[in-house]
């Protein structure tokens, strides 16, 4: 059976490792692997430490490209490779353009579509903007829906999607973050160096195409905590997206104790969350992996679709305002027992067996 999976983002390529690797080890499976490029440098990064060779590099990324234009090259590059290739299945992950378009394309060519990363919603179609109409889309053209969770799972059959074809399995990210964690620390000597000054790091990370227009207000109140805090600095490893390198820079740029640094490779990033002592992020993944390494994250987003994590009690959600930022990170520093409320660890999402299961289902399907 010919199995093709489409990526194109960081976190798509990391969560569909653990899947392509499973795949390799079952001889009757025929495994395409189509990179969109949709991100470029901090996709590269995942596929060689991974070590995945895709088949097809469709190489869609372009500086200052809109929505509308990076869905239609997405879509027709995506269909040609689709008519080359001609699978039995197509795996698609999460909520992304990509994930939309590969959906999308399959569905025109009448291949059943399996989704990794089901049923995660917000119900709110401009938060995450346009993350949630993706994945709802998507919901719509799958037969196969892998949810991460049962509260995934009631989600899609709200939308009446039928019970048998709701398979939860858990998060593919766990598969990932359990095999790389166990792999001893190769962070550069600049960054170890930096973790072993007896300050406690804030780790931060910003991309969300909502919170664009509300960067200043997340920038500032880091800003305000590190002067009100000698022993506290922050280590961002900056999205490639230039908007938000150029704003980070304005702010935050030249504060001695803000270091902005480049995409860190998976490895080294989980290593930096392991030591940190609370992360600043609007980022989905990371609200994943947190709760597996017990490190509270302050959510800086109105919205998640990922509420096990504020049940769990390691997520706050705390928006983008500045002083709100500003009053929860001052209690997480001052206030020993709310950080250790905070800090216990919890897997809401997985026991790292994943992508197993997504493999044995898909395989038995084709018998
Ligand atoms: C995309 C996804 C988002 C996902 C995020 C993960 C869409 C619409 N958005 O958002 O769902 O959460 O990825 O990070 O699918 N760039 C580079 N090099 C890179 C990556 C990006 O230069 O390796 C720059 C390019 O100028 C690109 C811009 O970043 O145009 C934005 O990338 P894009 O994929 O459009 O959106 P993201 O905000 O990364
Ligand atoms: N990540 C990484 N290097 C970094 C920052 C993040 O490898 O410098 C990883 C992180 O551990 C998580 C994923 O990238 O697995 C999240 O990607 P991102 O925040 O870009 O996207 P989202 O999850 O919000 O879609």
């Amino acid at each position: 059976m010919k199995i093709m999976t489409i990526f194109g983002t960081r976190p798509e390529g990391i969560k569909v490792a653990p899947v392509i690797q499973e795949m390799a080890n079952h001889l009757e499976i025929d495994s395409v692997i189509v990179n969109t490029g949709q991100h470029k440098e901090m996709l590269d990064q995942v596929l060689d430490l991974f070590d995945i060779t895709p088949t097809y590099n469709l190489e869609v990324m372009k500086a200052g490209q809109s929505l509308g234009e990076l869905n239609s090259v997405l879509i027709e590059k995506i269909s040609k490779v689709i008519e080359i290739e001609q699978p039995d299945y197509v795996f698609v992950h999460g909520d992304t353009a990509t994930t939309f378009a590969g959906a999308f394309s399959a569905y025109v060519h009448q291949i059943p579509v399996g989704h990794i990363e089901a049923g995660l919603r917000t119900n709110n179609i401009y938060s995450p903007f346009p993350e949630e109409v993706n994945r709802q889309l998507v919901g719509r053209i799958a037969i196969d829906h892998f949810a991460p969770t049962n509260k995934n799972k009631e989600n899609l059959l709200k939308e009446n999607i039928d019970a048998n074809n709701i398979h939860v399995v858990g998060n593919t990210v766990i598969d990932a973050l359990l095999n790389i964690s166990e792999r001893k620390n190769n962070l550069s000597d600049k960054l170890n160096h930096l973790l072993s000054n007896n300050k406690r790091t804030i780790l931060l990370t910003t991309h969300r195409r909502e919170n664009l227009d509300d960067l200043h207000s997340v920038y500032r109140a880091i800003q305000r905590i590190t002067d009100s805090y000698e022993d506290v600095q922050v280590i961002f490893p900056i999205h490639k997206n230039p908007v938000i390198r150029e704003k980070a820079q304005e702010i935050i740029g030249e504060n001695p104790r803000v270091h902005l640094i480049d995409p860190l490779e998976y490895e080294q990033f989980v290593h930096l969350m392991k030591q940190a002592y609370l992360i600043i992020t609007d980022s989905g993944g990371i609200q994943e992996e947190a709760p597996g390494l017990g490190i509270p994250v302050l959510v800086a987003r109105d919205t998640t679709e990922r509420p096990e994590g504020v049940e769990a009690g390691t997520l706050l959600l705390v928006g983008t305002d500045e002083d709100k930022i500003v009053e929860e990170v001052e209690r997480l520093l001052s206030n020993p027992k709310d950080y250790q409320t905070m800090s216990g660890i919890q897997n809401p999402f997985g026991q790292g067996d994943t992508a197993k299961k997504i493999v044995n289902y898909v395989k038995m399907k084709f018998k």
